[in-house]
């Protein structure tokens, strides 16, 4: 008997790397995932909705559906690449005022594995607000590669040169093999010591 492909919903925030993320979609459809694209409203403008769509084969999804419309498949695993800082602190606060912020309150109440690729400057990483909304998170069992084994926040204003390196593959090998990522210690650490499960 063949096994259903693994679910894989892929949430995509508005910062440069959005334009490229066909690179994860296709690591994912390599490896026998299912793979349905979240956009937030702001990474709209970024991302070529119609290839994505021929690439996973369903709708880029950025709003609720109506009622009586078919549901999204449960995901098995949500990674969220670029990540932005809006969403970070938004989703850390309990804020569910888009469609993707949604999925996530929901999927971290569920404990669907999610693994999370930040792309944010030093400036905007320095903050109180967002070093608060990533300990949050990591205490609710959100993976965060945030740091050494995951990105590093950039200088400001040099965003743009890096959209070809993300590093796309980082978040893909965490949700294959948990723990891939350097800062994974630390959040078993964290549900140890929270008492959070999944
Ligand atoms: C060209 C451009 C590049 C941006 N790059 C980033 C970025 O790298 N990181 C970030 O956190 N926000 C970035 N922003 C700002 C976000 O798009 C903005 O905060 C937006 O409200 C994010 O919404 P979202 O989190 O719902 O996607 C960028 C905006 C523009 C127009």
């Amino acid at each position: 008997m063949t096994l259903p492909a693994r679910a894989l919903s892929v949430v995509v925030c508005g910062a440069g790397p959005a334009s490229e993320v066909g690179q994860l979609v296709k690591l994912a459809l390599e490896r026998g995932w299912t793979v349905q694209v979240v956009s937030t409203p702001a990474a709209l403008g970024f991302l070529d909705t119609t290839a994505i769509e021929a690439q996973t084969g369903s709708p880029v999804r950025s709003q609720y559906r109506n009622p009586g419309e078919p549901r999204s498949r449960p995901a098995d695993a949500i990674i969220v690449a670029p990540a932005t800082y809006n969403t970070i602190n938004k989703w850390a606060q309990g804020i569910s005022d888009t469609y993707a912020l949604g999925v996530l309150a929901e999927a971290t109440g569920l404990s669907v594995p999610i693994v999370v690729l930040p792309f944010v400057n030093s400036a905007l990483a320095a903050r109180a607000p967002f070093r608060r909304s990533v300990e949050e998170l990591r205490r609710e069992g959100v993976r965060i590669l945030l740091g050494p084994g995951g990105v590093e926040p950039h200088e400001p204003h040099t965003g743009g040169e890096l959209i070809t390196s993300y590093p796309w593959h980082l978040a893909f090998n965490e949700v294959e093999q948990p723990g891939a990522a350097a800062d994974f210690a630390e959040v078993v650490d964290h549900k140890r010591a929270f008492g959070a499960s999944g």
